[in-house]
């Protein structure tokens, strides 16, 4: 089931994501749904926070379109390791049509549960490194908007307040208008 995306400032997204105590059925259904939101979006990384649900997980898939699909699951996720430093220009789910260059760490290890349960540790360099740092952020309600300098904080701010104002000025219309 596609699942709503949650866009800044929600205050849901600043909430850090509570443990997965068991990888069950319950978990793996909202695995499915994380997949068909991100998917459909279309994105390349989704956290479970994303779509209002305060668990510590997030999927990515960074294959190139010509590639084939490449979903995988991080559950508990923890980054053991950090080397280097690249600049990369981000977007994000959460901020509809918003591009920003951020620094992060260049190569990462990272431990997590996979969809089974079972602990796997695996190494991600560029893209995919930095697309498993900006997922892992959301699980503690960081956002890609507290990486930028004062000034780009502030315009991102606003211009993303101006496009959630006028969402709700349509809802709003919307409900009227039955
Ligand atoms: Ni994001």
């Amino acid at each position: 089931m596609i699942r709503p995306i949650l866009h800044y400032p929600d205050p849901r997204l600043r909430q850090a994501a509570e443990p997965v105590a068991q990888v069950d059925d319950d978990v793996r259904k909202l695995v499915d749904d994380m997949a068909e939101t991100m998917y459909a979006a279309p994105g390349v990384g989704l956290a479970a926070p994303q779509i209002g649900e305060g668990k510590r997980i997030f999927i990515m898939d960074v294959a190139k379109e010509d590639e084939p699909s490449d979903l995988r699951v991080f559950i508990n996720p923890e980054i053991v390791e950090r080397h280097g430093e690249i600049a990369w220009e981000e977007g994000c789910l959460s901020f509809p049509g918003a591009r920003e260059e951020i620094t992060r760490a260049e190569r990462i290890r990272v431990r997590a549960l996979d969809r089974d349960g079972k602990t796997f540790e695996m190494v991600f360099e560029g893209l995919a490194a930095v697309a498993v740092q900006h997922e892992n952020d959301h699980l503690d309600g960081k956002l890609m908007i507290d990486h930028l300098s004062l000034i780009r904080r502030r315009l991102l701010h606003r211009e993303m307040s101006k496009i959630a104002a006028s969402k709700r000025r349509e809802t709003k219309d919307d409900v009227a208008a039955e």
